[in-house]
């Protein structure tokens, strides 16, 4: 489907391929992203996995203001603005010192989310609407994309169970939240969850949906699948 929203990719000429995982936390992304690096790594495939906000050294400072739950009371807050120009601002020294290196390299990269993530989370969460988001990413990121992005979508009401108890576990444990957004309300991740699903339906190409709950093995099964689908129609270009 083609609108005006519709960030125009700039299809990379690197021989490398751009694999993202979005989705909201407790999806279980950040499993199936590790196990994915593992199995190809275990095949021979030069692999380089990375996650954002962080993974460079100015990313690492910027994750740190970012997802502190001190934030809100040391910085008296952080303003939706400057929360979307900070994570554009990690996304660009991303890009510039891992992403394309690697790509160029021939490397298959593996990110732990994306603009997509920009999106839902400040587009939709805070407020700013997408609009403002796909402009800053074709301003910042030259409207780069991912070969593809897997999109783990179970459920809301089990994604929300399952990121507060990992809180809640990291609260009794340190005495604080494991960071600022999983403090947020269930509206904020509704929010969330429907722009996820508007980003899925605008980018049907770019974007494959896994939203059954059939455990980590057999979505993990799923997910090498559309990879190895993907892997081969790319070679075969
Ligand atoms: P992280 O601990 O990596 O959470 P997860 O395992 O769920 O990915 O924290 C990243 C948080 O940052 C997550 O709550 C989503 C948020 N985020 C944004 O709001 N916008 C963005 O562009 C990115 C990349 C992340």
């Amino acid at each position: 489907m083609d609108s005006d929203l519709e960030p125009k990719p700039a299809p990379h000429a690197a021989p490398g391929f751009f694999i993202t995982f979005e989705g909201l936390d407790g999806s279980g992304k950040t499993t199936q992203l590790r196990r994915l690096a593992g199995t190809l790594h275990h095949e021979g495939k030069s692999v380089v996995t990375l996650r954002q906000p962080g993974g460079t050294a100015l990313g690492d400072r910027i994750r740190a203001v970012l997802l502190d739950a001190k934030s809100e009371t040391e910085l008296g807050g952080i303003a939706p603005e400057a929360e979307m120009a900070l994570m554009f601002a990690d996304r660009a020294q991303s890009l510039r010192q891992v992403v394309r290196p690697a790509l160029a390299a021939g490397n298959l990269v593996l990110c732990d989310r994306y603009t997509d993530s920009s999106e839902a989370y400040q587009g939709a969460g805070r407020g700013l609407g997408p609009e403002r988001i796909l402009a800053m990413h074709q301003a910042v990121c030259q409207g780069f994309q991912p070969d593809l992005t897997i999109l783990l979508l179970p459920p809301l009401a089990g994604c929300l169970f399952r990121a507060r108890r990992r809180n809640e576990r990291h609260q009794q444990q340190h005495g604080v939240s494991e960071n600022r957004f999983e403090r947020e309300g269930d509206a904020f991740y509704e929010r969330i969850y429907e722009q996820y699903k508007v980003i899925a339906a605008r980018e049907t190409e770019r974007v494959v949906v896994i939203d059954e709950e059939s455990g980590i093995p057999v979505i993990a099964e799923h997910i090498l699948r559309v990879v190895r689908e993907r892997l081969g129609r790319y070679a075969a270009r």
